[in-house]
């Protein structure tokens, strides 16, 4: 038998600043003409049924029509996503739901992305994936990459990774590599390595690379097939900016496909000592104001320079959602407050998601009674130390 297509028929690569269009191809990462980032431009002409999909188990590969894989491709997957949405009955009396990605099987969101990321790579023949990671990127790849039969390589910011994290990555027989610096310097190593070298034996899945955020969608695909509608406003924790970008995008495509009336507004949230998307948005500045030493307790999002920058801009534009920065205070209440008052137990950069809300319900930009929902990106179990640390 041939080949099955990777990709499907009419899907491409446009290019999100100068939107030159190319043929689908998973060693492109930034647009030939300008350099910048690309994104999946999806065929028009899907055929998508709700009650369809429904049959499949809920997750990630219960849209695979919407998504760019080919018909025949065969996932590498956990049964990743088909998360819970569970409201939050605490807060406030507001109208809010929190998405608890920390019950995924390496215990974040990364791994909707990686379980596609880590298929087109098995697809490819390739020796092994390599990313760059706070940690949690570094969590799943390894797992999927085990499970797939590819090595694993990690670059990670030395001394500055939480300990289940690093824990589940070598558990996984992941190579680990130690980097002097912040992730910031560990994404260019990987990107010279992995890209700019050209050897195509190791396929690069830091969030640059616009088909793993292609399962990270499946955010928005899931909220709605649970709730019925969009939600008003979708708060998400950002660091390198791949996942609020993949979640509009999520959103975005279903309201091309009729399959939503209206759109949520997404609201970005970043750490007081590393958030260059806020500082970015509040200058209306074109180009990204940078943060040299980020600095935060949320070590998941302690990020200065995130790569998906201008996607994210985009997203939060588009949608008339705003960003918003929390101190790591407000991140560490968040996070006592959930797992004390709701039983749920998320790491610190999650709680930023709930620490925006309370920010946004202070600051009238989202009102109690928006159906709103909150992304909780991982498990309180990846931060073992920051919980002994700060709440014995
Ligand atoms: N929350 C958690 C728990 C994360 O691990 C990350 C990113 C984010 C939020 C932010 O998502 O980067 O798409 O804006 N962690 C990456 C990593 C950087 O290496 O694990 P983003």
């Amino acid at each position: 038998m041939s080949n099955p297509r990777l990709f499907k028929e009419e899907v491409k690569l446009r290019c999100i600043h100068c939107g030159y269009t190319m043929d689908a191809d998973p060693w492109t990462f930034t647009c030939p003409r300008c350099g910048s980032l690309l994104e999946v431009e999806m065929p028009t002409n899907i055929k998508f049924s709700w009650d369809v999909a429904r049959k499949r188990r809920f997750g990630v590969w219960r849209y695979r029509e919407l998504l760019p894989i080919g018909d025949n491709i065969e996932p590498v997957t956990m049964h990743e996503g088909g998360t819970p949405l569970l409201r939050l009955r605490s807060v406030e009396n507001g109208n809010a739901y929190l998405k608890f990605e920390g019950t995924n099987p390496t215990g974040s969101f990364k791994d909707r992305g990686m379980s596609f990321g880590v298929t087109i790579a098995k697809h490819l023949g390739v020796r092994g994936v390599i990313v760059a990671s706070t940690g949690n990127t570094a969590a799943s790849a390894a797992a999927y990459s085990a499970r797939a039969g590819l090595e694993c390589i990690v670059v990670l910011p030395k001394g500055k990774v939480a300990k289940g994290k690093l824990a589940q990555a070598l558990l996984h027989g992941a190579h680990v590599t130690e980097i002097e610096g912040v992730f910031d310097q560990a994404l260019e190593r990987v990107f010279v390595e992995a890209v700019l070298r050209g050897h195509k034996d190791l396929y690069p899945l830091n969030s640059y690379n616009p088909w793993r955020l292609e399962g990270q969608k499946t955010l928005a695909f899931e909220i709605v097939d649970e709730i019925g509608v969009s939600p008003d406003v979708v708060i998400v924790p950002v660091g390198n900016a791949g996942n609020i970008s993949a979640i509009w995008k999520g959103f975005k495509e279903m309201y091309t496909y009729g399959l939503v009336k209206r759109l949520p507004r997404m609201i970005g949230v970043q750490a007081e000592g590393a958030a260059p998307l806020v500082k970015t948005w509040q200058a209306k500045s074109s180009e990204l104001i940078a943060v040299e030493n980020p600095s935060t307790v949320a070590s998941a999002i302690r990020i200065g320079k995130p790569v998906n920058w201008l996607k994210a801009m985009k997203a939060v534009e588009d949608s008339k959602g705003v960003f918003i920065a929390v101190s790591d205070k407000e991140i560490l209440e968040a996070m006592r407050y959930l797992a004390i008052n709701e039983g749920i137990g998320v790491e610190p950069a999650s709680a930023a998601s709930l620490a925006g809300y309370w920010k946004a319900l202070e600051e009238g930009i989202v009102s109690r009674d928006e159906l709103s929902v909150l992304i909780a990106t991982g498990h309180a179990l990846k931060d073992p130390d920051t919980i002994i640390n700060r709440f014995s």
